[in-house]
């Protein structure tokens, strides 16, 4: 099988596996890891996560390194920010040393799919949570699946770590002003299918979107979170309606330790033509740098790359971080767990 993967062809695209890890909520308690070879689910048709949206989901990455070692980052982060999403939206929490037990599991029972150092693709985890329980009213299931199934990919965005276009458009929200848009929940990735398919039909890799109940400030960036520099400072939207990228939180700190000032404050709109770089960061995107913000409705540009290369802290930030996590270089903050 791993002869027949082109490794460093692979796109952000779903390849089948071996395993998948599951574990059902009933009776109130969570039961034991079950490991299924199948790819299907068998839901009742009145589920809340089929009606009512009861969907939360995860991504984080597995890595091989020089070593031939599996590591994964910073997992324990993203187990607590499925919590918070499952909080959310009124679901049962799933406990953080599971959801650590089944990430582990299921990396470990795929371990053929996990691309070979030096290709530039990885292995994606993808962990769910969805409420089973059937109802017709409008309230929490009583009933829920965690799932966690892998797939080795390659860069989210085609360009990989290379500047790429965004734009803006006012007349569309991934979030409510007080909705669910620090959650990771399904719902705001259909609100967002509308304006990301728009932006990609003329040309842009993903939409920056403002703040949605005013629109004069930046908010996050498609599938990501946005971050600038300036003045040697690396400046990050604070707001109520974005995810909190685990990414992001790992560049501030490396950002910092670089020298450079860290800001995560309402950045105004009026500030993008300040910027010496401006980029994307989240898991699938990694660091994705902005060549060029299209402000479709003010019909102006913000242009951050002439030359189709990264900026410079863009790339110092981005070879860091890959470093630490691929094991090339030190993990001093203890980001990353080894699989046995
Ligand atoms: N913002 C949104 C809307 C996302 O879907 C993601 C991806 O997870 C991010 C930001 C980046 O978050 P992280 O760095 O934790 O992957
Ligand atoms: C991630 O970066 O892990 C994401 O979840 C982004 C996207 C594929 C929804």
């Amino acid at each position: 099988m791993e002869n027949t993967i082109n490794w460093s062809e692979l796109s952000f695209g779903y390849m089948k596996t071996d395993y998948n890890v599951r574990c059902y909520y009933r009776n109130g308690r969570w039961g034991e890891l079950e490991v299924s070879s199948s790819e299907t689910v068998s839901i009742h048709m009145s589920a809340t996560c089929l009606h009512y949206g009861q969907e939360a989901f995860e991504g984080l990455k597995a890595f091989r390194g020089k070593d031939g070692r599996i590591r994964v980052f910073r997992m324990d982060e993203n187990a607590k920010r499925l919590q918070s999403s499952a909080r959310g939206i009124m679901m049962a929490e799933f406990p953080v040393e599971k959801f650590e037990e089944a990430v582990c599991k299921a990396v470990r029972l795929n371990e053929r799919f996990i691309p070979p150092y030096g290709s530039g693709a990885s292995l994606y985890i993808r962990p769910l949570l969805v409420g089973m329980g059937a109802l017709i009213g409008v309230r929490p299931a009583d009933e829920y699946m965690f799932l966690v199934f892998v797939t080795p990919v390659g860069p989210y965005f085609k360009t990989g770590f290379r500047p790429a276009p965004v734009c803006m458009m006012r007349a569309f929200d991934r979030a409510a002003p007080n909705g669910t848009g620090t959650y990771k929940v399904g719902g705001n990735y259909a609100a967002s299918l509308t304006a990301g398919n728009k932006a990609q039909e003329n040309g842009y890799v993903a939409v920056l979107y403002l703040d949605p109940k005013e629109k004069l400030y930046l908010d996050e960036c498609g599938p990501a979170n946005f971050f600038a520099i300036r003045n040697n400072t690396y400046i990050t939207p604070a707001s109520n309606s974005i995810l909190p990228s685990i990414t992001n939180k790992s560049l501030t700190q490396l950002a910092a330790d670089m020298g450079l000032k860290v800001e995560r404050r309402p950045v105004p709109v009026s500030e993008l033509g300040t910027f010496e770089e401006a980029a994307e960061c989240g898991t699938a995107a990694v660091i994705t740098p902005i060549s060029r913000i299209d402000d479709l409705d003010e019909n102006r540009s913000y242009i951050y790359s002439k030359d189709g290369k990264p900026g410079p802290t863009c790339e110092k930030l981005y070879n860091k971080l890959v470093a630490i996590q691929t094991g090339d270089e030190p993990d001093p903050y203890g980001w990353v767990k080894i699989i046995e």
